[in-house]
């Protein structure tokens, strides 16, 4: 018998439930990724990661801030008599001054129209324990929540895996670039309460991942008059509120409650992280943030699962107090963001590449219709395996978004230097010569390092647990390496 056989007789059904979503060729890129990772002089033609929503581009920032700061850290001769009170502290309401800044910075990324109060923050570990968090106060096993689509792939492991609730895809498309519109939502309603299916809610990400972009405030106030009139929840992922670059600006729910006569503000709740705007995903910073009473007290029971260690808090407390670093980070964050966005579209656009428009996020939403073979998912997967065993670029298929059209991927570009972009760019230009007939001279990889989806090498390695993605429980994923 094997190990994996074995194991789910000794495990829960719960933890070996199918929700993980490890299967999906999202993640598969990721394990091709790791078992050939790029590097400009170690391994040149080695898989280039664009599958990670990742934020290097202002680290330079931070770091020049806490060598100014040192009194920031408990582990600094400047910062250590705070030590054992920091060291000690536990309490699952989190540090006064850390709510307080993070309230004062979740306001700051939302241009200063709003306010937000101490009291109604919670805790997690990133955002993928706050979502978890939120569904668990407001799910039971079998309730559903709508998601417009294409939407985040871990999803399905953030909300479902534990909670046993379930998605409901809303399906939008590119006839109107995939924006959520008012019939979508109710036929995707109507379709579950016609099942017997009890929608508890609507999940949107706003500004959008996979797609860079973000909810007109007419649109969003369309969406809370319908959660409204429907009473359902609406839990709104702004994880990449401060990633908006260029117009239309970024109109956060908690903008549109003011406005609307009769809202029901109780059904609103804000999911937030500090893994994107600011770049910090290993700090693991993810916030609830509910407009409802009942929603506070029971999530504030729950955070003492996911509690964000004391020593980020202080550290954070002090970083994001300091207004003049946050507003020229925020600042500069964008410019840079849009500079790369920029470079790399127009750089694509010279192979007739075009890319959704796009606003905000780390990633375009590319468009390769014309590339496909057939106009199928199973072509869009012919395409994407030939990418990342050809072209060795890790991009992710819009099937993993659950988009409702082949053709889509979503390309990361906030996750590396100049120099691989621009090494990334001329393998793409190359490949879709070459799709289209032209001669272009490529480079021939060496076989040995060559990814073959018939290979018994790549077999091992996409199955081998330890090349499981960063997103993986599995014990040598590269978080658990890096730590
Ligand atoms: C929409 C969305 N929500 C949640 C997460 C998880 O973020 P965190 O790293 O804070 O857990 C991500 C990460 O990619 C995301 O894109």
């Amino acid at each position: 018998m094997s190990f994996e056989s074995k194991s789910h007789q000794l495990l829960s059904k719960i933890a070996t439930n199918n929700k993980h979503g490890e299967n999906s060729p999202y993640f598969d890129g990721w394990k091709a990724y790791e078992s050939n990772p790029f590097h400009p002089t170690k391994n040149p033609q080695g898989v280039i990661q664009m599958g990670l929503a990742e934020n290097q581009l202002c680290f330079d920032l931070i770091e020049e801030w806490i060598r100014n700061n040192p009194k920031a850290s408990i582990c600094t001769p400047e910062g250590v008599n705070q030590f054992r009170h920091i060291a000690n502290f536990q309490d699952y309401h989190g540090l006064p001054e850390f709510r307080n800044a993070v309230a004062n910075f979740m306001s700051k990324v939302r241009g200063g129209r709003v306010r937000f109060d101490p009291d109604r923050i919670l805790m997690s570990g990133g955002a993928t324990g706050a979502n978890e968090l939120i569904m668990f106060c407001l799910a039971d096993p079998g309730d559903a929540f709508l998601v417009p689509s294409p939407y985040y792939p871990a999803f399905v492991r953030d909300l479902c895996w534990r909670t046993g609730m379930q998605l409901i895809p809303v399906q939008c498309d590119s006839s109107n670039n995939f924006k959520i519109t008012r019939e979508a939502l109710e036929e995707a309603y109507e379709k579950a309460k016609s099942e017997k299916i009890n929608v508890k809610g609507l999940i949107i990400t706003n500004p959008s991942n996979p797609l860079g972009t973000t909810i007109e405030k007419e649109r969003l106030k369309s969406i809370v008059n319908f959660i409204n009139e429907k009473n359902i929840h609406l839990v709104c992922d702004e994880i990449y509120a401060g990633t908006v670059f260029t117009t239309p600006n970024f109109t956060s729910v908690s903008e549109v409650l003011q406005e609307i006569e009769h809202c029901k503000k109780d059904l609103i709740h804000i999911i937030y992280s500090l893994s994107k705007d600011m770049g910090l995903p290993g700090f693991r910073v993810g916030l609830v943030y509910s407009y409802n009473d009942e929603v506070v007290n029971c999530g504030r029971k729950m955070s003492s699962f996911g509690l964000v260690s004391s020593q980020t808090q202080h550290f954070l407390a002090s970083m994001l107090s300091d207004n003049m670093f946050v507003e020229n980070f925020l600042a500069e964050s964008s410019r840079r963001l849009k500079e790369r966005r920029e470079f790399f579209t127009k750089g694509l656009e010279k192979v007739n590449i075009t890319c959704l428009p796009s606003n905000a996020g780390l990633f375009f939403w590319m468009n390769l219709k014309s590339l496909l073979k057939e106009k199928t998912f199973e072509g869009e997967m012919m395409l994407w395996r030939l990418i990342i065993n050809e072209v060795k670029l890790n991009v992710s298929p819009g099937s993993s978004f659950n988009c409702s059209e082949p053709g889509w991927y979503r390309v990361c570009f906030a996750n590396m230097d100049d120099e691989t972009v621009e090494i990334a760019l001329m393998r793409i230009r190359a490949f879709v010569g070459r799709q289209k007939g032209k001669t272009v001279e490529i480079k021939r990889w060496n076989s040995n390092l060559r990814l073959s989806f018939s290979s018994r090498r790549f077999e091992e390695n996409v199955m081998s647990p330890h090349m499981m993605s960063p997103h993986s429980p599995m014990p040598h994923s590269p978080l658990v390496r890096a730590t």
